[in-house]
C-alpha cells in the first residue's frame, strides 16, 4: 500500500486535436500520483505521451476530464491563474531545453525566478550557484549555453527547474540526447534530488533502461493506459519482461 499523499489526480481525460478533422490522441485517462513518487510515462512514437505530460504540466488544456492538484481543479483556472500556477509549482526539464542561448547557465537558471521578481538578491543568486554545482557545473556559471555541450546543457536544465522548489518536476525525453553514461549520470541526478526533497518527478522516455530505473512505470499505447506496475513490487525479471517490446539503449549491459 502506497499511502503517501494524492499531489496529482487525473479523471477521465480526453484530448482530441483539430477543428475540422478531429483527431483523438487520448481516450479517457484515469491516473493517481502520490507525493514524492519518482514515475516514468513509457509508450511507442505517437502514443501520446508527450501530449499527456503537457497536459499534466498545465501546458496544454485536455478537451474534457479533469486535473486535480493538491484537490484543485486546475482546468477552471484562466490563463494568467495557470501561469502563475506553473511557475510556482511545477518545473519542466525538456529535451529541447528551452534555453537561452545567449544566456549564461547562471542567467538561464534563474529565469524562473526572474518571471515573478523583480530583483535578484543575493540568497537567489547563491541558490542558481549551489544548483549548478549540484549537476556538478561549479565554474562554468558565466559560460553562455551556446558553449556548453549537451549533456551539460541538460544539467543547466535541471539546476534551472530545481530554483522555484517546484512539488512536481515534468521531464520529457530528459536523456533522449544524451550517451548512456550521461543519461545514467542524469537519472541519478534526479532521482538524488527526487530523495532528498521530496519532490515528484513525471519523466517521459521511450527507453526501458531508464524506465526501468523509476520506482513506478505507466504505459501508454494508443493514447491509452495499457500498464501500471511497479518494478520492485513485480521484480526485475518480470519489469523487463512487461518493457520487452520497448527500445533500449546499452541493453548488453542491463540485461541478462
Ligand atoms: N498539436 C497537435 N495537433 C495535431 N496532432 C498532434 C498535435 N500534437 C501531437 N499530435 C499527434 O498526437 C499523437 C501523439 O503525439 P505525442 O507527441 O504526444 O506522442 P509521443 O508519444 O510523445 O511520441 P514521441 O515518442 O515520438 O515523442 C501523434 O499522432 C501526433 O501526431
Ligand atoms: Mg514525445
Amino acid at each position: 500500500m502506497d499511502n503517501r499523499e494524492t499531489i496529482l489526480q487525473v479523471k477521465n481525460l480526453n484530448k482530441v486535436f483539430g477543428e475540422e478533422v478531429k483527431t483523438q490522441v487520448l481516450f479517457d485517462l484515469n491516473l493517481e500520483i502520490k507525493k514524492g513518487e519518482f514515475m516514468s510515462l513509457i509508450g511507442p512514437s505517437g502514443s501520446g505521451k508527450s501530449t499527456f505530460l503537457n497536459i499534466l504540466g498545465a501546458l496544454e488544456r485536455p478537451t474534457s476530464g479533469e486535473i486535480i492538484f493538491e484537490g484543485r481543479n486546475i482546468n477552471t483556472l484562466n490563463d494568467k491563474d495557470l501561469a502563475r500556477f506553473r511557475n510556482q509549482y511545477l518545473g519542466y526539464i525538456f529535451q529541447f531545453h528551452y534555453l537561452f542561448p545567449e544566456f549564461s547557465a547562471l542567467e538561464n537558471v534563474l529565469l524562473p525566478y526572474l518571471i515573478n521578481h523583480s530583483v535578484k538578491t543575493p540568497e537567489i543568486i547563491k541558490k542558481a550557484e549551489n544548483l549548478l554545482g549540484m549537476v556538478e557545473l561549479s565554474g562554468f556559471e558565466d559560460r553562455k549555453i551556446n558553449k556548453l555541450s549537451g549533456g551539460q546543457q541538460q544539467r543547466v536544465a535541471i539546476a534551472r527547474s530545481f530554483i522555484n522548489d517546484p512539488k512536481i518536476i515534468l521531464a520529457d525525453e530528459p536523456t533522449g540526447a544524451l550517451d548512456t553514461s550521461t543519461s545514467r549520470a542524469i537519472m541519478k541526478l534526479m532521482r538524488e534530488y527526487n530523495n532528498e526533497s521530496g519532490t515528484t518527478f513525471i519523466i517521459v522516455t521511450h527507453d526501458r533502461n531508464i524506465a526501468g530505473s523509476t520506482e513506478r512505470i505507466v504505459e501508454l499505447v494508443d493514447g491509452k493506459i495499457s500498464k501500471d506496475f511497479s518494478p520492485k513490487e513485480i521484480g526485475e525479471a518480470q519489469a523487463w519482461k512487461e518493457l520487452e517490446r520497448h527500445a533500449c539503449t546499452d541493453c548488453d549491459t542491463l540485461e541478462k
